[in-house]
Parts: structure tokens; sequence; C-alpha cells
């Protein structure tokens, strides 16, 4: 066992992974059974969990892979049980789902305002009130990572209750990394920014001034890559990381330590955009 391993401490532990079958998910879901963890995924893609279900059996993997919603709280329940049943233990819980829509919040209604609010906050509360007390009875602690966004930390016009739902994750995380630390569990986020991913490129697909834009908003020059993200959710989930708790790991290339600076053609790094920009 190399020195990764042995300090990672993740060989025959278990992760729940919610929205693990696609995009940033299916990327946590590779890289953590990769590293010898037992995954047991919820996903809504149907094609998505069987293509992950092939893939996990033919590079050997043990895993649970179920269709099904995360915002049912009988589903994620349901998904707890069958842990116990398979495994007997749960040491990570990756609260990967999440989505949004855009537009003015004077354009949005009630029932939106919910929508994002089931998708983005409360299927968290639901994963983490099933995951704590099973973590706390086996007694060997934990660890809890929620997949949030750099917009929880700033402005987000056109997303507001997205970025209020996000934030709020992120603030209960660190209430609850409070709250279960004496159990050894831990708790934290990690906030990528512009990240594509085939549900996102079909919603809303790229131009081919992307790469251009990327030079300009982002200090690294690039979009994050799904692996940027997954990195950070092994690193969380395994014991390098075993001395941090309530806070967030800001996958973004720099954004937001940047907080809008803008690395202009020509003009380099501005606040204000350049007068060529504007004429
Ligand atoms: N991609 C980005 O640029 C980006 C940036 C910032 C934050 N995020 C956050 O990262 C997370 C993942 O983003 P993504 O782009 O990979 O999203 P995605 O739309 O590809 O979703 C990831 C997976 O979740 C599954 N899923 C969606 N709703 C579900 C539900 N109700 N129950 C079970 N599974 C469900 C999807 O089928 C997919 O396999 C989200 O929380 C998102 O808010 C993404």
């Amino acid at each position: 066992m190399g020195w990764f391993e042995e300090r990672g401490g993740l060989q025959g532990t278990v992760a729940v992974i919610t929205g693990g079958a696609g995009g940033i998910g299916e990327a946590v879901t590779y890289d953590l059974a990769a590293n010898g963890v037992r995954t047991a995924v919820l996903d809504i893609d149907d094609k998505a969990t069987d293509r992950l279900r092939e893939t996990l059996g033919e590079r050997g993997h043990d895993a649970l892979v179920r269709h099904g919603d995360a915002r049912d709280p009988e589903t994620l329940s349901a998904l707890f049980d069958a842990v116990d049943e398979w495994w007997g233990r749960v040491d990570t819980l990756v609260n990967v789902v999440g989505g949004t829509f855009r537009a003015p919040f004077t354009d949005t209604r009630p029932k939106g305002w919910d929508a994002l609010i089931r998708i983005n906050l409360t299927h968290v509360l639901h994963a983490c009130s099933l995951a704590v007390p099973r973590m706390q009875a086996a007694g060997r602690g934990g660890s809890i990572i929620n997949v949030t966004t750099v917009e929880a930390h700033r402005a987000a016009p056109g997303f507001s209750v997205y970025s209020a739902a996000k934030a709020a994750v992120t603030q209960f995380a660190r209430t609850l990394a409070v709250e279960v630390a004496p159990d050894g569990i831990r708790v934290n986020n990690v906030a990528p920014d512009y990240t594509p991913t085939p549900n996102m490129t079909r919603i809303s697909p790229e131009s081919e001034l992307q790469p251009e834009r990327n030079r300009v908003a982002i200090p690294m020059a690039r979009a994050g890559l799904v692996t940027d993200i997954s990195g950070c959710v092994v690193f969380l989930a395994s014991g390098l990381s075993g001395y941090v708790t309530g806070t967030t790991l800001h996958v973004d290339g720099g954004t937001k330590a940047a907080a809008g600076w803008l690395n202009w053609p020509d003009a380099g790094w501005q606040i204000q955009p350049p007068d060529t920009a504007l004429r």
C-alpha cells in the first residue's frame, strides 16, 4: 500500500452518493471506487445508472446503483436501508444533486422557489438525517461532503433562489459540522464554478468563443473539469483531511479569489471593463 492509500484510509469504506451517475457525481463515484470505496449511488437518470452499474461491474468494484429521485425521502431512506443490509456501514455521504434555471427573481413564482429549494437544499437535510445517526452509532466518525457552488459566495443575478439555497447548504454544513464534531464526523462543501457537464451543455450550449471567455473570467484561464471536483471530494472523504471540518473548498480556478477582477485581452487584470470592451 502506498503513502496516499495508507494516509487516505479509504479502502473498504462505504460512500453514499446522490446524483452519482452523471456529470460531477459520476466522476466522484469513479474516483472513490478507484480508491477502494464501496459506492452506493442514487440517480434519477436510468440510462446513466445502467451505464454506471455496468462499468463499475466491469472494473470489479463493489457497488449498489439505484435509479430514483433524491428529493423523495422514502427513496433516500430505502437506499440507506439497502446499504445497511449490504455492507452494514456508511463512512461517507456525498450530496451532489442540485440544479437551477435562469430568471430574474421578479419573474419567478413560489412553485419555482419550492422546486429550487427541494433540488438544492431539502434532500441534503434528509440525506444527512439518515447518514449521521448511522455514523454516530458505528462510532467510526465519517465525512459528509456537499457540492455547492461559487454562486453561494457572491451575488448571482438570474439565479437568486439557487444561490440562496446553496448558501443555506453552506451554512447548514457549518453548523452540523460543529454539532457532530465530537463524534468525529466531518462536514464540508466543495464549491465549483463553471464545469461543463453533459446536462449543463445540453441546457446551455457553449459558443465557440468559450475558451476566450474562460481566459478573461477565470484566473486559471480554463473551465473546471469534473475530475477537478472529484479529486477534492476524495481528499475530503479521506484521512488526509481528517482535521478539516465546517469549511468549503473552492474548486473554481480562482474566480472567488478574483471577486470580479477580469483578465482582459491586451488590458490585463481590470476591475472595470477597459475602454476597448465598451466601444
Ligand atoms: N456543472 C457546473 O458548472 C456546476 C457549477 C457549480 C455547481 N454545480 C453543482 O454541482 C452539482 C452537480 O452538477 P452537474 O453539472 O454534474 O449536474 P447534473 O445535472 O449533471 O447532475 C448530476 C447528476 O445528478 C442526477 N440528478 C439530478 N437530479 C436528481 C434527483 N432529483 N435525484 C437523483 N439524481 C439526480 C443527474 O441525473 C446527474 O446524473 C449540482 O449540485 C450543481 O448545482 C455545478
